[in-house]
């Protein structure tokens, strides 16, 4: 009998013994494998680029979700794991400095790291994002921090740089645009995309761009030769020609419209406008600005203004004065540059298409501004014959707001001519 209870009590301890190993094992015990397992995260869905690698695993008094893709290309899985390291080391610091309270509600502070991708023509947008959140013990809780990265793969899934993403030319092109802020994408950072906005970050700057602008731009090579050609006195009747030509040439222009015409062309300046060409004032009546008031020469600005506002819903960014006449006075109420010209074709007087072929490509260079009018079928005409063997030469057909800042040129209330590149 003794030894019968002896037996009973070592089988009972034996048991219990067992019992509370097999309740740790199973994780019966641990708040942080219980919480992971009634709470399991689920990883994002859909991703289309390389194999998904996925862990979870407790890890001091926290929990830890880590799902990464490995690519075709090493150098992209280094830049993940590099990020992904420092994100670890992250909530490693945030466990040192969130140690479990006395007596307060358990929190467990749970590491999320997980990536979704998008896939585009350029390329495949591969966001990896990490989450770390204190939960309570119904698994929900406030991320108190986060973050994520976002590169840009290619073909073989190697990461891409501006230039790769959004077309050649595009460093060279905002390097330009970022002239006159001292940054320049030799020592960017990292970029993302979203919709229309590029946002490019420096180490302790930040810069947002619009990617159609630069998409734009990135069609035009810096290093080649340009021009802008303006057009004077409409909308007209030819307004869309013009705009269509320029289009065949992947160019744009400035047309420096009369306030008094827009009205009766307002569809076609908005057809001109959405073509991505730039609208200056021509004021609105045409009158020479030199013999007026300065209330005068403002009313002739501002109503210019109103009608294109109202045609485009934009303003006009520059403003040619009818004739270029431009007296101090003129001078002293326009608000910014004044664009003059450095090539005029005389279209006004010869009407003749051969003449204007002419005086454009006899006369053009690098830089220059050319001074046409939109109202004569003859301009179109000599136009067109002239931009074929313009594009030929290698010119590229900007918009003076866009000469100007290929040029470097900040704006200034001031009379310009020309662009011509700096001597070197
Ligand atoms: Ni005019």
């Amino acid at each position: 009998m003794k030894n019968l209870t002896r037996c009973a009590i070592a089988i009972t301890l034996a048991a219990a013994i067992i019992g509370v190993a097999v309740f740790f094992a199973l994780g019966g015990a641990d708040p942080v494998k219980k919480l992971m397992k009634e709470h399991p995260y689920v990883f994002e869905a859909g991703k289309t680029i390389g194999t998904e690698r996925q862990d979870s695993y407790s890890h001091k008094d926290g929990c830890v979700y880590i799902s990464y893709p490995e690519t075709k290309n090493e150098s992209t899985d280094q830049a993940v794991a590099a990020y992904l390291s420092g994100v670890k080391a992250e909530f490693d610091q945030y466990l040192t400095d969130h140690p479990q309270e006395e007596g307060a509600e358990r929190q467990i502070p749970r590491l999320v790291f997980d990536y979704k991708t998008e896939q585009t023509d350029a390329y495949c947008a591969l966001t990896c994002f990490y989450e770390i959140t204190p939960l309570d013990e119904n698994g929900t809780g406030t991320a108190a921090a986060s973050g994520q990265q976002t590169y840009y793969l290619g073909e073989n899934d190697e990461i891409l740089d501006l230039d790769g993403v959004l077309g050649e030319n595009t460093e060279k092109k905002i390097d330009l645009m970022l002239k006159n802020s001292g940054l320049t994408t030799a020592d960017l950072q990292t970029f993302t995309i979203e919709g229309d906005q590029l946002v490019l970050r420096w180490e302790d700057a930040e810069k947002e761009l619009s990617v159609s602008d630069v998409e734009r731009a990135s069609l035009i090579d810096p290093d080649q030769p340009m021009i802008a050609l303006t057009f004077d006195d409409g909308p007209g009747k030819y307004s869309r020609q013009f705009a269509d030509l320029l289009a065949e040439y992947n160019g744009h222009a400035t047309f420096f419209v009369l306030g008094m015409n827009v009205p009766n062309f307002a569809d076609s300046l908005k057809y001109v406008y959405d073509m991505g060409n730039e609208i200056g004032s021509h004021t609105m009546r045409h009158k020479n600005l030199n013999k007026l008031s300065k209330e005068g020469i403002r009313t002739e600005l501002d109503d210019a203004a109103e009608a294109i506002y109202d045609a485009i819903g934009a303003y006009p960014t520059l403003v040619r004065t009818p004739y270029g006449n431009a007296n101090d006075t003129v001078m002293s109420v326009i608000d910014g540059p004044m664009i003059k010209w450095s090539v005029d074709t005389e279209d006004w007087k010869s009407r003749d298409a051969q003449a204007v072929k002419a005086e454009i490509l006899n006369n053009i260079q690098d830089g220059d501004i050319v001074l046409m009018h939109e109202i004569y079928k003859s301009t179109y005409d000599g136009l067109a014959m002239a931009i074929k063997e313009l594009a030929d030469q290698g010119y590229q057909f900007v918009t003076v707001s866009e000469l100007m800042q290929y040029r470097g040129v900040e704006p200034e209330k001031k009379i310009y001519r020309n662009f011509y590149p700096e001597e070197s």
